[in-house]
């Protein structure tokens, strides 16, 4: 599904090159739950927007369903993102003006579904997470957990084939982010192929599996089994 070899990602700061990431080796198959667990600034959220077609490497081979993201045009990797992939952010990223089901219609509204289908789908999804009786609400009425539950429905009414999610439960307290990773593990019991990125172990273990980013490097994965 993913397929990193030998990647490296560097910045230029003026006459500093900053290594970022470094001789990448990551291999991550359909169905797999992969947390990637670093401290703050071991390069978590640069590893992410690769992964996710958001920015290209500086060196080595990005394969995501089975394409080199090196082969494919702006547009390409745009309908990728669009299609194959589902975004959760730790900061949510609802559009504020518009009612919790336009929310989640809204990354189908690119795509050739009627309203219709468009409407039963998102309705459906947001009685998967628990919002049934939430649908005409705006986004600042619900509560932290309820609006990253929206985002999650929003991710998957596209039906990608990857879901991709950076600190999801970092703006929620404990419970709350309990909440959220049984979600995601329901979501993994389902199928779903699922990257996940945090910086707190006890979020980590609720992956298949964890690798550890440390520095830009990959130091260690080992098997966990939920
Ligand atoms: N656009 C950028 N330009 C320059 N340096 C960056 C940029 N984005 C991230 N970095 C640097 O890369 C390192 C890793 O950042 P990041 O991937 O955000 O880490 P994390 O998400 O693990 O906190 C940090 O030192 C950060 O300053
Ligand atoms: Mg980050």
């Amino acid at each position: 599904m993913v397929s990193m070899k030998d990647l490296s990602k560097s910045y230029q700061l003026g006459e500093q090159q900053q290594t970022v990431l470094k001789s990448i080796q990551l291999e991550v198959q359909q169905g797999d739950f992969v947390t990637i667990l670093g401290p703050s600034g071991s390069g978590k959220s640069t590893l992410m927007n690769v992964i996710g077609c958001l920015d290209t490497q500086t060196s080595g081979q990005y394969t995501v369903g089975g394409k080199n993201t090196a082969d494919m045009n702006e547009a390409e990797l745009a309908t990728l993102r669009n299609k194959q992939i589902g975004f959760v952010f730790q900061q949510f990223q609802l559009l504020p003006r518009l009612s919790i089901i336009e929310n989640v219609e809204l990354p189908l509204i690119y795509s050739k579904v009627s309203k219709k289908v468009r409407r039963n789908r998102a309705a459906y999804l947001l009685e998967r997470v628990g919002l049934a009786d939430k649908l005409t609400h705006k986004p600042n009425q619900l509560s932290g957990g309820q609006q990253q539950r929206v985002a999650i429905a929003r991710a998957l009414v596209t039906e990608p084939s990857l879901l991709l999610a950076d600190e999801p439960t970092g703006a929620l307290d404990q419970q709350t982010g309990r909440q959220i990773m049984e979600l995601f593990t329901q979501l993994h019991h389902e199928g779903k192929t699922i990257i996940m990125i945090t910086h707190d172990e006890k979020i980590a273990r609720y992956g298949s599996r964890i690798v550890h980013l440390l520095d830009g490097e990959i130091r260690e994965e080992r098997g966990q089994g939920v």
